[in-house]
């Protein structure tokens, strides 16, 4: 066991952290971005984001069938698209459709918004059907750590509509768990508050997930020695996933 100090600052960074209408994103918690690929050098996303999302596409030979449609976005383009879908499909379309600024995952650079190939495609609401690569896609990127962020069945919980084209980094163990579990995030953050979890990962390791209530400027706490990743869940404390490999 070792002893950590964690800052409250990182509450509001890692790739558990919760945004949504009730928590917004904190923009003084940045994470760094990089392009997915060459191909599409404007569309940005978190490092391991990128690099996974990526590996998920070349694995499932998606390379021209799905296309990034949108990813990181600064906080000054989720106010013009807000401001611009207001103006051109009105006030209901807009709050089902696009997170009101501040308050959209796009700007954490934890999501992605992906299309199927066609000539021309929506930007807001791009077709990604349940069927043929897409859909192969949103069964691998499970692995890679990828949620669809908001399906049908949580649209009161999410308080956004069923986007079947927006996919969420959150690491693959949370992904796993919360896909056997059929939990959208705002369900998963209270799962994993509730008790610790494990989840038993294919490469024969088990994620071992627990969490530390922030405490203050500073909350100490105890970690294994094990490899760990500590991700803010942006509401009110930290999620330790430690991987116990043979465990
Ligand atoms: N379309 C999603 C909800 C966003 O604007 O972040
Ligand atoms: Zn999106």
């Amino acid at each position: 066991m070792r002893i950590v100090r964690l800052s409250r600052s990182l509450l509001h960074q890692g790739p558990l952290i919760l945004v949504n209408q009730a928590h917004a994103h904190q923009p003084e918690a940045p994470h760094p971005l990089t392009a997915i690929n060459s191909h599409y050098p404007e569309i940005l996303l978190e490092r391991q984001a990128a690099r996974l999302l990526s590996a998920c596409i070349t694995e499932i030979h998606g390379g021209g069938a799905i296309v990034p449609v949108s990813g990181w976005r600064s906080h000054a383009e989720q106010q013009r698209l807000w401001e611009d879908t207001l103006r051109t499909n009105g006030e209901a379309f807009t709050r089902r459709y696009v997170a009101l600024p501040g308050c959209s995952e796009h700007e954490t650079g934890l999501a992605i918004d992906l299309g199927k190939a066609a000539p021309e495609i929506d930007f807001i609401r791009p077709d990604f059907p349940y069927s043929g690569l897409c859909q192969t896609f949103r069964r691998a990127a499970l692995r890679y750590g990828f949620i669809e962020r908001y399906p049908r069945e949580k649209e009161r919980i999410t308080g956004i509509s069923h986007e079947p084209w927006h996919f969420r980094y959150v690491g693959a163990p949370h992904a796993q768990l919360m896909h056997e579990n059929g939990l959208c995030l705002e369900e998963y953050t209270e799962f994993i508050r509730q008790k610790e979890r494990r989840c038993a990962l294919g490469n024969g390791s088990t994620a071992h997930i627990f969490c530390i209530p922030c405490t203050g400027e500073e909350t100490v706490c105890e970690l294994p020695g094990c490899c760990c990743q500590i991700s803010g869940n942006n509401v009110n404390g930290f999620v330790v996933t430690a991987w116990e490999v043979g465990a």
